[in-house]
């Protein structure tokens, strides 16, 4: 089998005993363990020398390759082009775009780079696999560099429409980036659908429908295999992991602070696709709407911040300070505090603990590319007494959770609602639902996401053979 190289901006640590908990560290660790390997990005260090210094390690037969940044690339390609322009364009949100001509010369520069360090750790027989937004140009840059390796590539946000895509300047030399890889892979349908229309009514390409298999594209001169690959979680291991986790410590201490209260719980990274002001403000509704929950229920919204050197993060943060103060501030009685907001991470056990716990899951994006923390949510419910999970139809998740309370995060009063269909749904109902969202994510794990994915990009047709047939 050939040798797996993965490309993302961040790598997992390959060293025994540091393996990340998150599953596509674990999936993907898995898959390069297999057939040996190379992980190959962004070392997460920013230095004041120049980008591009080396460092590799290895474990066995994976190979751990990383790059440094300079403070200009992680300015311009990082928070500049990555994330003030693809991450809200990819999330609907055009009114946060903040394109320059210099941040995506800055994203195509360190891109370039990204190829340039990765082509002498390439081998012929190598399959590349390159991971997200951060990327799309990785593989352009590696074929004008000669190499005819299957490339594939996966996109771990929503694909949007030609009529949103188009609002950043840079469109096209995006989406013929795109066409340099022989798989690309999105969570969805509905993302599949959206660059397809893209490439039939902005490119004068062709679209093959290939079934269950996918599409084939046709632009750009070059043939293109694109196809829905939703990720999913390690179904199992997060089931015997909240197993035990109902018994940890953190858990029990949670479990006694409740006092016998329902939990509703909330776990996102603090970003504002993630619908967090909308989320509080539902809540509010609930207990406007049903006062008899007062003192009945607590809302634990969990949100580590992230991507804190972008202003709109750092404004997100301010807001929903704000809002939790004002909640607490209008509704909370001496004994009885109905938000915890936390803004700091936790272990996964910790949290699958908490899952547990929560007689719902509150999942609310107002745009995401798949979701994993419902998918958890349900993983980690007791299957006898499950909770029932409230997610927005704007996450990936939505398209395969169908018996999930499905909601609008823009309808406060419509998330209220469902909130309290799901504090007092009877437990047959509960436990219907919980079973066939399980049925799903026993069939379509990470490990099905992973393999399936590999296998598409194994079945490309090799450069040789592609003459040979040309020929
Ligand atoms: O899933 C989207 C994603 O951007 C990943 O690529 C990334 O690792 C994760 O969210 C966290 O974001 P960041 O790497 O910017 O902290």
């Amino acid at each position: 089998m050939a040798r797996l190289v993965v490309v993302s901006n961040r790598v997992a640590p390959i060293e025994e005993g540091k393996q990340q908990a998150g599953g596509l560290a674990v999936a993907v660790m898995a898959a390069l363990k297999k057939t040996g390997g190379v992980w190959f990005g962004w070392s997460g260090e920013t230095v004041d020398a120049d980008s591009g210094e080396l460092t590799i390690a290895r474990a066995g037969a994976i190979t751990r390759a990383t790059i440094d940044l300079s403070r200009r690339d992680y300015d311009e390609y990082y928070n500049g082009f990555a994330n003030s322009v693809l991450w809200p364009l990819f999330h609907y949100r055009i009114g946060l775009l903040s394109f320059s001509r210099r941040t995506w010369e800055g994203y195509l520069r360190v891109n370039a780079l990204f190829a340039e360090k990765l082509a002498p750790l390439l081998r012929g027989s190598d399959m590349v696999w390159v991971h997200d937004y951060h990327l799309i140009p990785v593989g352009e840059r590696l074929r004008e560099r000669g190499l005819e390796n299957p490339m594939g590539f996966f996109l771990h946000t929503p694909w949007p429409a030609p009529e949103v895509l188009i609002a950043v300047p840079t469109h096209a030399a995006l989406v013929k980036a795109m066409c340099a890889y022989d798989v690309v892979g999105f969570h969805t349908e509905s993302d599949l659908h959206s660059f397809a229309n893209y490439i039939r009514d902005e490119t004068g390409g062709t679209v093959e429908h290939l079934g269950e298999e996918g599409m084939r594209i046709r632009a750009y001169g070059r043939t293109v295999l694109a196809r829905a690959f939703p990720i999913s979680i390690d179904t199992g291991a997060m089931t015997a992991v909240a197993q035990q986790a109902g018994r940890t410590v953190a858990a029990r201490r949670l479990r006694e602070s409740l006092v016998g209260r329902d939990l509703i719980i909330g776990v996102d990274r603090l970003d504002y696709s993630k619908g967090l002001p909308q989320r509080f403000e539902a809540f509010q509704c609930l207990l406007d709407n049903y006062p008899e929950l007062r003192g009945k229920v607590s809302f634990m919204q969990i949100a580590p911040p992230s991507r804190s050197d972008v202003p709109e993060y750092a404004a997100i943060r301010r807001e929903l300070e704000a809002a939790a103060g004002h909640i607490n501030g209008r509704f909370a009685d001496f004994d009885w505090v109905p938000l915890r907001y936390l803004n700091k991470s936790f272990s996964q056990k910790a949290l699958a603990g908490f899952f547990r716990t929560a007689r719902i899951g509150l999942v609310t994006p107002l745009r995401d590319g798949m979701n994993l923390v419902a998918k958890e949510y349900v993983a980690c419910q007791d299957p006898d007494d499950p909770g029932v999970l409230v997610l927005s139809r704007f996450a990936g998740a939505a398209a395969e959770m169908r018996e999930a309370l499905i909601v609008n995060p823009f309808d406060a009063e419509g998330v209220a609602d469902a909130i309290q269909r799901g504090l007092t749904m009877r437990l047959e109902e509960r436990r219907e639902r919980h079973a066939a969202l399980m049925a799903h994510l026993r069939r379509w794990d990470i490990v099905r996401w992973r393999e399936e994915f590999v296998a598409a990009l194994a079945s490309v047709p090799t450069a040789a053979e592609r003459r040979r047939n040309i020929a």
